[in-house]
């Protein structure tokens, strides 16, 4: 499957805003909230459709519907902060949580939470977090979303670093990758740089 990098401007402009270390949680959250719905239109331009025969006030014709449902799949914490945003844009999609944890010593997920739409097997599921760093939250909540029988998954971030992609790429081929920003790398301590810090934190008002 593809990687796409948006380079959108509008994201662009909103993600500079984010990734400014004097933004507060208001106007970082309400700028991730923005760029979600632009990502949503963007993640699922390729989602399939089929025909489907209504009559209009003037004739009748052949539309289009989408085949499959949509479930969004936000890894917890961070990914919260892109559901909204989907959601206006997708509103009769369903919810699954994945809660992983990494590890900041050995940089591992931990997962902690689990929970989906029964639907999952036959939904085109588009999994959602801000951040991909080395890459193991997304593989490990894919992997278990494969489990649970998904086949027709997208994996939507707004910040990656290449190392994330090449494990994703190589982890899960079939996975298309969405990524707003492609960032130079990851540092010591495996946040990406330049980044926007710790995601949920921000998010969050954590720290
Ligand atoms: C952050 C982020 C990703 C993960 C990316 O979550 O939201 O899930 O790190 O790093 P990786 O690609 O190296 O796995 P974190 O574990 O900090 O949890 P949080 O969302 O609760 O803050
Ligand atoms: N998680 C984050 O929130 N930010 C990073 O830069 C890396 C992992």
């Amino acid at each position: 499957m593809a990687t796409t990098i948006l380079n959108h401007p509008l994201i662009d402009h909103k993600l500079t805003i984010m990734r400014n270390k004097e933004t507060g949680t208001k106007e970082f959250r309400q700028n991730l909230d923005e760029i979600a719905m632009l990502m949503a239109y963007e993640v699922t331009k390729s989602l399939p459709l089929q025909n489907i025969e209504i009559v209009t006030p003037i004739c009748p014709m052949t539309g289009k519907q989408l085949i499959r449902p949509v479930v969004l799949v936000p890894i917890l914490r961070a990914g919260l902060g892109l559901v909204d945003g989907f959601k206006t844009i997708i509103p009769t999609a369903k919810v699954g949580h994945i809660g992983m944890s990494r590890n900041e010593e050995t940089l591992q997920p931990e997962e902690y939470y689990a929970k989906f739409p029964s639907c999952l097997k036959e939904a085109d599921v588009l999994v959602l977090d801000p951040m991909l760093a080395t890459g193991g939250s997304a593989c490990a909540a894919i992997t278990n979303i494969k489990k649970r029988g998904a086949k027709n998954i997208k994996f939507a971030c707004l910040v990656a670093a290449p190392e994330g992609i090449e494990v994703m790429e190589q982890k899960h081929p079939d996975v298309d990758l969405i990524v707003a920003a492609l960032d130079e790398k990851l540092n010591e301590k495996g946040y990406i740089v330049p980044g926007l810090g710790d995601a949920g934190d921000r998010l969050f008002g954590t720290d």
